[in-house]
């Protein structure tokens, strides 16, 4: 079925109007001036998360042109195939169902096979839990990219729900230096190591497998079976490793959507089986959402119509997420392969070249820490920079004071955002006592001057739970996929690690033997410098 792409819809037409009219020149203090009412009308609530969009360069004239834009780019439809289990990844022949690791058993495609194997990991999981009989206390996951980053992620978010007696590691760089440290201090008798790869063949986790397992057997371990598991849909590749409890999955789960699978054993082995079947139900209470809310409630398409309306009318081309909670201080990078991987596309489903951006850069640290570092250019730099605020309500410790003051500092920040200073308020106010007597107040005044007018959308949880942490996850790949379904290009392939693959492949033995024969002069003078 063919649908057709943002930019050739009336919609789109329509938008780029609105935009010269009334969205280049949009005032977010105004807006509220006007519309008292805005915070009310720009909420939306979707299952754990409430979403104030209100700080948005958008008013409701912007989002019915936006929701046209949806309707008329067939989201729904797609939304359903991609629901349904249709082949939607055609690049590669491949159905995209990670929503279906998450359902209830009987309510989506696979359901036997999805269960069959959460049922046995979890069983799995809490043999090793039971530290008494196990004797694990160290748990090293080994993989990279989507499976790494997702249970890397989750592990510290969830930290409060965590086994106190079982302490998490993971390696993915091919640096030595990332497993080294990590090795160090390690007893293999106590050692559990999880080797996750969806293909079995990658070239970082193939290595470190390797080193692994050579130190458990310089460490006198003999039970690989007891100490390493595999989770893969690989298995036969696994076998041939020497592994003999893997937990299988399946080709229809991308790697970067794949922590709701087996590949999610290390959060598993964290939070327990209860905490990480909650972790599934949230996901798929967000899934619901996703199919049945009507578009102008449902929070994912929502929050993907805003990113094309900033990366595309507003030509933003990066967006920063500001982390209210240390626990979350790895969303950023999962959520960098979560959206650049998927929407970092040139071309669309028929291979055309799109004339128009994609994927933004995503990037962020946890709140207070990024204030003191890259907030300077947020709010004074020269280029505007949507911010995503995620403010968690309640804590998972006792210390209310710190707590009240980091939120008091998330608020604040998406305040001075969007409220900036004057010149006037600023030569109002009384001057640094440190600044030169010889600089004049409207100058300093310059200096101290806050444009304002800088977007942001604030996400509310409740508490940092499994459940809320699932919904929120599902929140970003929904949101991922609808972004991705207007620009009209496959979310799901990544064929542009390929390219670095096979030439890295090309140069290994170069880098041994010397051989520079064909290479560019700055490749084969690097080599030549790095071997000498
Ligand atoms: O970086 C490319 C990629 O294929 C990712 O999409 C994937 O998550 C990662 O490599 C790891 O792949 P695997 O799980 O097969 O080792």
């Amino acid at each position: 079925m063919k649908f057709p792409r943002c930019d050739q819809t009336d919609a789109w037409a329509a938008l780029k109007g609105h935009f010269e009219a009334h969205g280049r020149d949009f005032d977010l203090r105004e807006a509220f001036a006007r519309d008292p009412d805005r915070f009310d009308a720009m909420g939306v609530q979707a299952p754990e998360v409430f979403a104030d969009l209100s700080k948005n360069k958008l008013d409701t004239a912007t989002m019915q042109f936006l929701l046209d834009l949806a309707r008329q780019c067939q989201i729904e439809p797609r939304r359903d195939a991609l629901l349904r289990g249709d082949p939607i990844n055609f690049t590669e022949g491949r159905a995209v169902l990670h929503t279906a690791l998450r359902a209830p058993r009987g309510k989506a495609p696979f359901s036997d096979d999805v269960h069959g194997v959460l049922d046995a990991m979890l069983t799995y999981v809490e043999t090793v839990r039971d530290t008494a009989a196990s004797g694990i206390r160290h748990i090293v996951n080994i993989g990279i990219g989507g499976s790494d980053l997702g249970p890397q992620m989750v592990v510290p978010a969830l930290d409060a729900f965590a086994h106190p007696g079982i302490k998490m590691h993971f390696v993915s760089n091919v640096d030595g230096h990332d497993i080294t440290p990590v090795l160090r201090g390690l007893k293999a008798s106590e050692t559990l190591f999880i080797i996750a790869s969806k293909t079995f063949t990658t070239q970082e986790t193939m290595a470190n497998a390797m080193v692994a397992k050579a130190w458990f057997q310089a460490q006198g371990g003999t039970d690989t079976a007891k100490h390493f598991v595999a989770t893969t849909t690989n298995v036969k590749a696994a076998a041939e490793f020497g592994i003999t409890t893997t937990f299988g999955f399946w080709d229809w789960v991308g790697g970067r959507y794949s922590l709701w699978s087996a590949i999610g054993l290390p959060i598993a082995l964290a939070i327990g089986a209860d905490n990480f079947r909650a972790m599934l139900a949230g996901a798929y209470a967000m899934d619901q959402h996703f199919a049945t809310a009507p578009l102008a409630k449902n929070l994912p398409i929502l929050l993907g119509l805003i990113d094309v309306w900033y990366r595309n009318f507003h030509g933003y081309g990066s967006r920063s997420v500001a982390l209210y909670h240390q626990g979350l201080k790895r969303l950023p990078a999962y959520l960098q392969q979560l959206e650049m991987e998927s929407n970092g596309k040139c071309v669309d489903l028929d291979g055309a070249s799109v004339p128009f951006g994609t994927s933004p850069v995503v990037w962020g640290e946890p709140g207070t820490n990024g204030q003191h570092a890259y907030f300077q250019m947020l709010h004074q730099g020269t280029d505007a920079i949507p911010v995503e605020f995620i403010l968690v309500k309640h804590p998972t410790h006792t210390l209310t004071d710190l707590h009240t003051k980091l939120l008091a500092n998330g608020l604040a920040q998406s305040q001075a955002l969007m409220l900036g200073k004057t010149t006037a308020q600023a030569q109002a106010e009384k001057a640094p006592p440190t600044a030169s007597k010889e600089l004049d107040a409207p100058t300093l005044a310059r200096h101290r001057t806050f444009p304002g007018n800088r977007p942001s959308t604030t996400l509310v949880l409740d508490k940092l739970t499994p459940s809320s942490l699932g919904a929120l996850i599902a929140l970003y790949e929904h949101r991922v996929f609808t972004s991705g379904a207007l620009w009209g290009i496959n979310s799901f392939d990544q064929w542009g690690v390929e390219l670095g693959k096979a030439l890295c492949n090309d140069l290994l033995p170069r880098l041994t033997s010397g051989d520079v024969t064909g290479l560019d002069a700055s490749t084969a003078g690097l080599l030549t410098r790095l071997r000498s």
